[in-house]
């Protein structure tokens, strides 16, 4: 059967074109050579990454791998659908399906929130309350190791039984443990506390527990030693060259997906098609480097350090705290770096938009639009009750409720001079997070090699633990 074909994302700058508070057309078209410039040396650094030379010392650490990745995870899939990667992961998948009803995924940071964000986009909104049957016989899925908090940590064990013996699928539970380096305060802790809970439940059958713990890390470390000791059947990479917040299209972000029943072949084909726009299209017609101009001029010349990523749907909220890890670990660095900013509408309407629509000039709104909703239209409807005075509404539906507030935002906003571009996703599902994500992993690094900032390493981060390990007590 013929692939549906992928609809493209669109990037729509019009609302950015204001004068005094805005940038004008022309400031864009000036800043192609440079635009273009990023995008060469973004892409020599893949070649360099894959050519295992030398890497210069202000190059390091180089993390190009993300870029490629997507392509060559089909490639050897569709050599060998069954031994590659991809095919051992989907066989992961379907294992743990008829085996458990539920799935624990242990991780931080960028070996969390892309998997996350995948689910809450792409997964019913409340699929984890489903019946088996409804979820595709899928198991629930819960995100854990990625806070020191008690209460969230004992919350999960609870529902999981503390450690209850499991009389049949339904009370079976599994662990996907995600950690790069593998040392990870708040993972290891998790899998440790975690890991004897679910000896725990499998009570006599202890011959399962290698089995229902399913490790994706680096290619050495203490995760690495101790899914070895464990005897995991099965260990996942996260592939050298490839950074935390840039790693969910690999095993991190694929493994939970795939556990998931999403369609992960089709995120890797959008992936790879926004690369190849990535690589081809000119300025003006390709939305990484306009994305890149757009949100870089409103810095330079506006001083908006203050980028909102507006998401028109729930279900984009995690996708849009995916982002702001993204770009604040990434170009966050030497005092620079402009600040992220999600924001959940219509819901942050009523929260932010005072602030947005009159608050300081130091904002770029970028809104990620849906245009097409999974389910029907849900009509206002008609009701004897009218005390709610809705009945002259009742034909009309949520989206277009949704339209007339996305509308009539972007209006009050513009007519106040405050930017706004609009990024519109055909539908939510695979083909457009393949996509989306991709984009925005891209224009993180393009816009490190335009402002001259390493967008990859988080050299900051390191001070916090070892305080940590200072005040525990540690060397
Ligand atoms: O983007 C990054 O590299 C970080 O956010 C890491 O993903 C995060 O610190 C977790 O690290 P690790 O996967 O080594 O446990």
């Amino acid at each position: 059967m013929p692939n549906k074909p992928i609809l493209p994302l669109t990037y729509d700058p019009a609302g950015v074109f204001l004068p005094k508070t805005g940038i004008e057309p022309a400031d864009l078209k000036a800043l192609a050579p440079k635009l273009e410039a990023a995008r060469r040396e973004v892409l020599a650094d893949v070649e360099l990454w894959q050519s295992g030379g030398p890497v210069p010392k202000e190059k390091e650490p180089l993390d190009a791998g993300f870029i490629p990745m997507p392509e060559r995870l089909l490639a050897e899939y569709k050599k060998d659908s069954r031994g590659s990667e991809l095919g051992r992961l989907l066989g992961t998948a379907n294992r743990l399906r008829d085996l458990v009803d539920r799935v624990v995924v242990l991780g931080i940071g960028g070996s969390y929130m892309g998997a996350r964000a995948l689910m809450d986009a792409c997964c019913e909104p409340y699929f984890n309350e489903l019946s088996r049957p409804e979820r595709g016989s899928r198991p629930r899925m819960y995100f854990e190791g990625n806070n020191a908090d008690n209460d969230a940590s004992q919350g999960l064990l609870h529902l999981l039984g503390n450690g209850r013996e499991a009389a049949g699928i339904e009370d079976r539970w599994a662990i996907v443990v995600i950690s790069k380096s593998g040392g990870t305060m708040e993972t290891a802790v998790a899998l440790r506390q975690y890991l004897a809970a679910l000896k725990r439940s499998c009570g006599n059958r202890q011959e399962m527990v290698p089995e229902l713990v399913v490790p994706v890390t680096g290619t050495s470390g203490k995760l690495f030693e101790l899914a070895k000791a464990l005897k995991c059947p099965e260990v996942f990479p996260v592939p050298d060259g490839v950074g935390g917040r840039f790693s969910v299209f690999s095993a991190v972000g694929l493994l939970p997906a795939a556990i998931l029943g999403l369609d992960v072949v089709r995120m890797l084909e959008a992936a790879a098609k926004m690369n190849e726009q990535f690589r081809n299209a000119p300025p003006g017609e390709n939305p990484v480097l306009d994305y890149v101009g757009v949100s870089h001029l409103q810095e330079e010349k506006r001083g908006n350090t203050i980028r909102v990523l507006q998401v028109w749907s729930k279900s984009l909220e995690c996708a849009g705290l995916w982002y702001d890890q993204l770009l604040a670990e990434s170009l966050g660095k030497q005092e620079r770096g402009a600040t992220p900013l999600t924001a959940v509408n219509t819901r942050d309407l009523h929260s932010r938009a005072q602030q947005h629509q009159e608050g300081r000039r130091d904002k770029l709104f970028t809104n990620v639009i849906v245009d097409q909703w999974r389910h029907d239209p849900l009509p206002v409807g008609k009701s004897d009750l009218n005390q709610d005075s809705l009945n002259d509404l009742a034909e009309k539906t949520l989206p277009e409720l949704m339209t007339a507030a996305i509308q009539g935002t972007n209006q009050a906003y513009r007519e106040d001079g405050r930017p706004t571009a609009d990024l519109h996703l055909p539908r939510i599902d695979e083909a457009a997070m393949g996509q989306l994500f991709q984009m925005l992993m891209l224009a993180t690094v393009v816009e490190g090699r335009l402002i001259g900032i390493n967008p990859y390493g988080q050299p900051g981060v390191e001070k916090y633990k070892q305080n940590m390990n200072r005040i525990l007590g540690r060397k």
